[in-house]
């Protein structure tokens, strides 16, 4: 019997919240009580659902066993929509926006006191002088450029950047950060330690000139994973949280280096329904290009989610999807907003069925890393990219 899908939207995604508090808890257990833990929520939580997301990291604390301890403090997004709707949703703990913010959205970035990157002398004088006419103070995180040539500024530009934002009276210098470059994709980290040295110099020259950040942080998941000394006062966990380890090469590096063992919970399921189920008959070509010809009778049922929706097209003829606990392999080219998978060998899915696109079901699994490991890419891009309009639903 056909059932029909729970939503109004056609793929939606099902976040274990209990794997997200579980996975807080571990980076919990890394840093101990007195630092903050940032949980990096930018891009819809990395597919997760931003406030669904950050409600769990945050409400770990209610947790009874943990005393108060696993919980998130802080929480980092990319740009002020993403920290709005934060707010929004009654949510008020500090929120770090970690990438720019525009003159027009400066103002309600410092009313409803949002944190704010400061990466140039540039950014300095736009912050002071929207600072001053808000009457309002602004509260800052200079970026330290440290090797990753990404935002950031070397110790003179940030020394003359804090003595701008100082000179203003109406900022606040609370913080000061820097993000490694290097140290997900190797298992030798001397690249990272250069980085950690060329900040722990810039730290020590804002100091000299009078600027005391009181949050230093550089930590990324791989970062607190393998190297207490980079914790300094806050990290900022972002894909570990999802319960995923940042690369192989994280997992070798953290059984080299003798680390704590953490224990990760991929905490996403993406899920559809079938739409349809059809025979093909031998000889018969599947999909856009012709590319998939079926080589007997084949039954195969078409699932309404595409490249549009996040499913890569390069899954197309390569990846599987989950019926009824078996693999369906996906069968020619994945379309704008469906793909079709063959059911041949699983003789009762019908349309209704559920499937499951990425995560578990029955004794199988299908992972961020295999989906990435089939388009060459990493496990991060395949979770940030599902479709934000599916609807994100906490389980657990
Ligand atoms: C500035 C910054 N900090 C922290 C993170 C979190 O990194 P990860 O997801 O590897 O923990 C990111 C992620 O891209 C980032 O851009």
């Amino acid at each position: 019997m056909y059932s029909e899908s729970p939503y109004r939207k056609l793929s939606w995604v099902e976040v274990d919240a209990a794997a997200l508090r579980h996975n807080v808890g571990e980076f919990r257990r890394l840093i101990g009580s007195n630092r903050k833990l940032l949980a990096v929520v930018k891009s819809n939580a990395y597919g997760h659902g931003l406030c669904e997301t950050a409600r769990s990291a945050l409400a770990a604390a209610a947790d009874p066993s943990s005393a108060g301890l696993r919980r998130a403090d802080w929480l980092g997004v990319f740009d002020l929509d993403e920290a709005a709707r934060l707010r929004d949703a009654g949510i008020d703990v500090p929120v770090l926006i970690m990438g720019d913010v525009s003159d027009k959205g400066l103002p309600e970035a410092i009313e409803r006191g949002f944190r704010l990157t400061v990466p140039s002398c540039d950014m300095a004088r736009r912050v002071a002088a929207a600072a001053t006419r808000t009457g309002r103070r602004a509260v800052t995180h200079i970026k330290i450029e440290t090797g990753t040539n990404r935002q950031g500024m070397a110790s003179v530009d940030a020394i003359e950047a804090g003595r701008v934002l100082r000179a203003s009276g109406a900022v606040e210098v609370e913080g000061a950060y820097t993000h490694f470059a290097n140290i997900e994709d190797t298992t030798d980290h001397s690249y990272a330690f250069g980085q950690l040295g060329t900040f722990n110099e810039a730290i020590g020259a804002l100091e000299r000139a009078g600027i005391r950040p009181s949050l230093r942080h550089a930590s990324c998941s791989a970062a607190t994973i393998l190297f207490p000394e980079t914790y300094f006062e806050m990290v900022r966990m972002g894909i570990g949280m999802y319960g995923l380890w940042p690369s192989r090469e994280t997992r070798v590096s953290a059984a080299q280096e003798g680390r704590t063992p953490i224990d990760l919970r991929p905490a996403l399921t993406w899920k559809t329904r079938v739409i349809q189920v059809k025979d093909v008959a031998a000889g018969s070509f599947v999909g856009y290009g012709c590319t998939f010809r079926a080589t007997r009778k084949m039954k195969i049922a078409v699932l309404p989610v595409g490249y549009a929706n996040g499913y890569d097209r390069g899954f197309s003829n390569t990846a599987y999807v989950l019926i009824r606990g078996r693999r369906a392999a996906v069968t020619g080219r994945v379309c704008m907003n469906l793909i079709m998978v063959d059911v041949t060998d699983i003789p009762d899915a019908a349309a209704g069925d559920e499937v499951v696109l990425l995560g578990r079901q029955g004794d199988d699994a299908i992972t961020a890393d295999q989906l990435a490991a089939m388009i060459g890419t990493i496990n991060y891009e395949i979770v940030a990219r599902i479709d934000p309009a599916a609807p994100r639903v906490l389980i657990g």
